[in-house]
């Protein structure tokens, strides 16, 4: 039992030395946060606009086509698919600095929702092959 318990904190310690993207933000997102709807859901344009704020901004860190690179997580998952608008728009506001993601806190909250619409759209796939047409 106690190697087994040591094999488990070695495996732990080793998360956190990489600082491996676990999700473990989205138990930190209040359930009133959680449950926010992005108010420009219905906007195509939307989407398109978070396309540009996200080559700027998010770009470098996530790639260009949202594969992650390293400890920055792909942002086309099935742990994206099982977030909420509101848990994204927690997450820009606040980011999770200790393991590497900046907040930003200080763009603003149209902005934060056109990225979010973008990130949407980037886990739903009609709507993704949709602005892989619009990109060419
Ligand atoms: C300096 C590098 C960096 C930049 C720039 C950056 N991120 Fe991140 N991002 C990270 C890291 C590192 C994580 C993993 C954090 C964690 O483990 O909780 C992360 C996590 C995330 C997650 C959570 C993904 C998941 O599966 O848990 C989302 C969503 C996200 N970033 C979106 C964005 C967006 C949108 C932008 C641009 C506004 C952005 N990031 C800019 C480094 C960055």
């Amino acid at each position: 039992m106690k190697r087994v318990m040591g094999v488990a904190a070695l495996g732990l310690s080793a998360c956190l030395l990489m600082g491996a993207a676990d999700g473990s933000w989205l138990r930190r997102v209040p359930a009133a946060d959680k449950a926010r709807v992005n108010p420009l859901s219905d906007q195509k344009a939307a989407a398109e606009a978070g396309f540009h704020v996200y080559e700027e901004e998010c770009a470098k860190c996530h790639g260009r086509e949202a594969q992650g690179k390293g400890n920055r997580p792909a942002l086309i998952s099935e742990r994206m698919k099982s977030t909420t608008d509101g848990d994204l728009a927690w997450l820009l506001r606040n980011g999770n600095s200790w393991k590497g993601m900046p907040s930003w806190s200080v763009m603003p909250d149209a902005e934060r929702w056109q990225l979010v619409a973008y990130l949407r759209s980037l886990n739903t796939p009609a709507e993704a092959q949709h602005l892989e047409g619009a990109r060419q």
